[in-house]
């Protein structure tokens, strides 16, 4: 084996900084655009939520506005209905974001996923937008997950 490939692996393994960035699919950013996705730990995709665990979910976006605040909602889509997924912070000034937003600059925007162990252990759709200051899309992103 590739002895860099052997050393991602090994890290992701042992849940350390793995940043293979997961695959999404857009979903109406409009006021940015996302460059890359992290969620860490995530070994392997779809990402297995293990009950009782916290995630970190890293998105890299471009703006292409100014906004003064910027406000996560979180959903968990199962059977095509739209869940709220509450998460601890949904200000996104407060989560590694520096604020007023301004346009043409790149933020990396950092939050916490806690996963609850009385959610079911199913597969399900993470819809995660971050809006701006008219309530549109700085970004919006889907990524499948496995509740385990
Ligand atoms: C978020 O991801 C970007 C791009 O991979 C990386 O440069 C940055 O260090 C990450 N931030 C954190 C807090 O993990």
């Amino acid at each position: 084996m590739d002895s860099r490939l052997g050393v991602v692996v090994l890290f992701c393994l042992v849940g350390l900084t793995c940043a293979q960035p997961v695959k999404f699919v857009d979903c109406g950013s409009v006021s940015g655009k996302v460059v890359e996705v992290n969620i860490n730990p995530c070994p392997s995709q779809p990402c297995q939520l293990h009950k009782g665990e916290s995630y970190s979910v890293n998105v890299t976006f471009n703006s292409v506005v100014d906004s003064t605040e910027s406000t996560a909602v979180v959903h968990g889509i199962v059977a095509a209905i739209p869940i709220p997924f509450p998460i601890p912070v949904n200000d996104g000034c407060k989560s590694g974001i520096q604020c007023p937003i301004q346009k043409q600059l790149m933020y990396n925007y950092v939050a916490t996923l806690p996963v609850k162990t009385e959610y079911p252990a199913i597969k399900l759709v993470v819809e995660w937008e971050l809006r701006d200051d008219d309530t549109k899309d700085l970004f919006c992103i889907k990524f499948p997950v496995q509740i385990v």
